[in-house]
């Protein structure tokens, strides 16, 4: 972004809530570790405010807010509470482990929410908001309130919460489409309002909080910063309840491309979007959609004649920004069987990776090994090894051998050897097909209750010989969990997938006592 934009240019924060309204995607949830690596990817950034969580939810959401505080040098954590004394305490007590802490305390204002969710008054909600908004501001002096349905709150009502909000203390005035109603006109309208008519609005900053459940959260965000929002509340990859929330990199990516027209700014710097993109993906198991805007593996890619003829002649004809700009390198052909354990560190360095000793001969033994099974080794392969490693290691199951039988002839049987928590355990079971073996022994080696609810496929390149990245979902007692696994054998690749979120459901149902709260 050139000075002259900045100057000229309003700035916009970046309020990420992948961890929190994200978290809340049903199969999404994330260990403390999980965060930690995402707190300081966002933190790196440049992210103004990170929500790490709902720490009143249970001892594991507190401790993962606090432990994502401990890791942030520029960004403020922000821990998310209802409208009571108990939460805010709470949240209160978690974000003092980082340099800056918010308190974001929310209650619905609808009329539907107010009589069927909570079954208060106009004038109990007031309250409420009141007393919420007073006590957050006894522990710190940046308080975030929300109206949670706000689009569709009656008009005068919704000005009557916001001045009640910002009366009590409230810093940031946060104006949710919780159902992903509204259209950018109207939301834009909203702010308008709001910020001409509220007493005091002036002192405080207006937020947009976008649901995409009519795809238009990107759109109504940047609507809402038309109206006078300095605020924008967005997700990683758009993770969040149902739809999504706004996608962040689609919102950086929009205002940077379009800053001279729009004349906004964030301080995000974008060559760590698709980094934050990837981990998110594969912290959550959930792909990335080909064409997704910004971070999608065709986001760049050109396929037409047309279009591949003019991007030879200029890169501008067809494209708006370069994939460089939001780190999305060029697939470049990286080493193979001659490479020394030197170059691979230094690719390693380079793709982002700081590896202990131990990790890293791990990680150049596989390399070793992958290129014995695959022609052409890329960036991509490397990326998928390691985080491969990170996400399997020290975890609770391990599978150390796997043998099956598959083809016409059946019965596919799977031979499995496990570690379970230090001891082998060997398990043989049939099934309908390869895959459904493989899961059959691994229940019968490690014994438990969960169910599968999803199990995806992904070529990480092109190419028969190509890694293959499965993604599994399993859930049991109301909680899911997604577990991803690369190998050049799928099969490989299923067992170990499978294992991985078996071993997450089994971490996140001990951190995990308490209900979300949005
Ligand atoms: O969508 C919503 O209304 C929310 C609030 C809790 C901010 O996520
Ligand atoms: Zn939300």
């Amino acid at each position: 972004m050139s000075a002259d934009i900045r100057r000229n240019s309003a700035a916009v924060k970046i309020f990420d809530t992948t961890m929190r309204d994200g978290e809340q995607s049903p199969g999404a949830a994330m260990t403390l570790d999980d965060k930690v690596e995402l707190g300081r990817i966002l933190d790196q950034m440049g992210v103004d405010v990170i929500e790490a969580g709902f720490p009143a939810a249970s001892t594991g959401d507190f401790e993962a807010v606090r432990a994502v505080g401990a890791v942030l040098t520029r960004s403020v954590l922000c821990g998310l509470s209802r409208a009571s004394a108990k939460d805010i305490e709470r949240c209160a007590e978690a974000i003092r482990s980082a340099p800056r802490g918010r308190i974001h305390t929310f209650i619905s204002t609808s009329p539907i929410h107010r009589k069927h969710k909570l079954n208060m008054s106009e004038e109990q909600v007031l309250d409420a908001i009141t007393a919420s908004v007073t006590l957050a501001r006894n522990f710190t002096d940046d308080v975030e309130w929300s109206a949670e349905d706000a689009t569709r709150t009656e008009r005068d009502y919704l000005r009557r919460t916001v001045e009640a909000a910002i009366r009590a203390g409230a810093t940031t005035i946060n104006i949710p489409d919780t159902v992903g109603y509204s259209y950018p006109d109207e939301y834009r309208a909203i702010f308008e309002d709001l910020i001409a008519n509220v007493p005091g609005a002036d002192a405080a900053v207006f937020s947009a909080h976008c649901h995409n459940d009519l795809g238009l959260a990107v759109a109504n965000s940047i609507a809402a910063v038309q109206g006078g929002a300095r605020q924008i509340e967005c997700a990683v990859n758009g993770l969040g309840e149902r739809a999504g929330n706004a996608a962040l990199e689609e919102i950086v990516m929009a205002l940077r491309v379009r800053g001279e027209a729009l004349h906004y700014h964030t301080d995000i710097e974008p060559a760590h979007l698709m980094r934050a993109s990837q981990t998110v993906s594969r912290i959550t198991g959930f792909p990335v959609q080909y064409n997704k805007a910004i971070v999608g593996k065709n986001a760049f890619s050109h396929e037409s004649g047309i279009h591949q003829d003019g991007m030879l002649k200029h890169a501008q004809t067809y494209e708006i920004m370069r994939p460089e700009d939001v780190g999305q390198g060029a697939t470049s052909l990286v080493m193979g069987k001659l490479s020394g354990r030197h170059a691979f560190k230094k690719k390693l360095e380079e793709l982002g990776y700081a590896l202990s000793d131990n990790a890293l001969a791990d990680a150049f033994h596989r390399f070793k090994d992958l290129c014995d099974r695959k022609r052409h080794v890329f960036d991509e392969d490397i990326i998928a090894l390691v985080d491969d490693q990170i996400a399997h290691a020290d975890a609770a199951i391990q599978v150390s051998r796997l043998r099956v039988v598959a083809g016409t002839e059946g019965p596919q049987t799977a031979e499995i050897d496990l570690i379970v928590r230090g001891q082998p355990v060997w398990k043989t079971a049939r099934g309908t097909g390869p895959v459904d073996a493989i899961f059959n022994a691994i229940k019968e080696a490690a014994p438990h209750e969960a169910t599968l609810e999803l199990y995806q496929v992904q070529a990480v390149t092109e190419g028969t010989d190509a890694q293959a990245t499965v993604s599994v979902r399993l859930s049991a007692n109301g909680r899911s969990a997604s577990g991803r696994a690369a190998d050049a054998d799928t099969l490989v690749a299923s067992a170990r997938a499978y294992v991985a979120a078996l071993n997450r459901l089994m971490t996140l149902q001990e951190r995990m006592g308490g209900a979300n709260a949005a």
